[in-house]
């Protein structure tokens, strides 16, 4: 026995503590459309690829939504199956946070917090104007998660992304992604989130 170990089991740990530990965590500043045409727009850390050709992402949604069951964006993924990915840069940090607050589903982030927006390409679904990228998603399927209190639904769901959609200048004359032009932050542990530039990166070969 190590005294300098903490162990917890699972139930246990804090769970501030445990998001400190899988760092960083990409946000994806999902907009997404309810079937009545209302638009909606929320971030999500639980966000990530996982697997390509065709690449392929993951959401995760925790918790309940005012007095319903599910968050707007779950239910309207699983509904009208598009959904668009906005990748969030330093500058937009204020306006996705406040998209962050539970609002009824009679009303849009969009109108209420006064987001400029465009319009995608398939989907009728509104993407943040101002965020550099953009990843047009087809839902694909949904799991459900383990959860320790019956009444809370944990569940991921995964997404086929169809359509990217790159501004320009923030490639590099290579055509590379420049994290200087384009500074796509992340969440860490305790509401902390981190900035990527190319000072804090090394450079790797394969081997
Ligand atoms: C940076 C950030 C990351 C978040 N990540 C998640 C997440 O991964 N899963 C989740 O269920 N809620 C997450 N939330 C909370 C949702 O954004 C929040 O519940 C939101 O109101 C959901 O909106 P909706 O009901 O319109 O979908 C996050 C909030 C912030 C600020």
């Amino acid at each position: 026995m190590n005294d300098n170990i903490i162990t917890y089991s699972s139930q246990d740990i804090p769970s501030s503590l445990f998001k400190a530990i899988v760092v960083p965590r990409p946000i994806g500043w999902v907009s997404s459309k309810n079937e009545q045409g209302i638009q909606n727009l929320a971030p999500f850390s639980y966000f990530n690829v996982v697997g390509d050709d065709p690449f392929t992402i993951m959401l995760s949604f925790t918790r309940k939504h005012l007095d319903s069951a599910h968050k707007d964006t779950l239910v309207n993924i699983e509904t009208t199956k598009y959904f668009v990915i906005n990748m969030v840069t330093f500058d937009l940090y204020h306006q996705m946070n406040s998209t962050a607050t539970s609002i009824p589903n009679t009303e849009s982030e969009f109108s209420k917090f006064n987001i400029p927006y465009t319009m995608s390409t398939h989907g009728d679904v509104q993407m943040v104007a101002n965020s550099p990228i953009h990843l047009e998603c087809t839902y694909f399927r949904s799991v459900d998660l383990p959860s320790y209190d019956a009444t809370i639904t944990n569940r991921m769901v995964l997404g086929v992304v169809n359509m990217v959609h790159i501004n320009k200048h923030i490639l590099d004359v290579n055509g590379n992604l420049d994290y200087r032009k384009c500074p796509l932050i992340a969440r860490v542990g305790y509401g902390d989130y981190l900035t990527l530039h190319p000072d804090n990166f090394f450079h790797s070969k394969k081997p």
